[in-house]
């Protein structure tokens, strides 16, 4: 049976420490479907459809065995949908315990068939995050070793179109 794991997030947008978790998962399952929740009420940076491209174009390397899509609805029901086993998700510092316990229980409570697997993240990365990132760019920080290149790129597009202030 193939071992399929959802990583599901908003990747808005994907950084150096969500395929750092991506690449330690690919040591434990055959096949990682990277799921982006579709949250309308969330205001984000990069469209759905601008995330699904920059995680295709950054994870060219991982080749057939790793799958981006993106869900609506529940986390659980999309996984039990598409095969998958797993539930992945990074955890940085203690300060992501608390959320990632109470998702983890919910999804748990939710479908007993579907486990949640943590990894910790590397510890180069274990201060990143996309808000961080964003954040930083929006002032003009150098986030170039922080974020694959493609995303670079893009950040400093988006940064041009709305600098800070507008
Ligand atoms: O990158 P994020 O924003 O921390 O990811 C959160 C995510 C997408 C994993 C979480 O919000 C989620 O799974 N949402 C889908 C709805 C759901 O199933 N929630 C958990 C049980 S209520």
């Amino acid at each position: 049976m193939e071992r399929i794991a959802v990583y599901p997030g908003s990747f808005d947008p994907v950084t150096n420490g969500h395929l750092d978790i991506i690449e330690r998962g690919l040591r434990l399952f055959d096949k990682i479907i990277v799921a982006i929740l579709y949250n309308p009420n969330k205001k984000s940076l990069f469209s759905v459809e601008e995330r699904l491209d920059l995680l295709r174009i950054s994870m060219a390397d991982f080749n057939h065995r790793v799958e981006v899509d993106s869900f609506d609805g529940l986390l659980v029901e999309y996984a039990s949908r598409r095969g998958a086993h797993a539930i992945l998700r990074g955890m940085r510092a203690v300060s992501d315990f608390e959320y990632e316990f109470q998702l983890a229980l919910m999804n748990r409570k939710l479908n007993r068939e579907v486990q949640t697997v943590f990894l910790m993240t590397g510890l180069r990365w274990i201060f990143t995050s996309s808000s961080i990132i964003k954040e930083a760019a929006k002032f003009g920080g150098d986030i170039a070793d922080m974020v694959p290149p493609v995303v670079h790129q893009r950040l400093a597009e988006k940064m041009a179109q709305c600098p800070p202030g507008t």
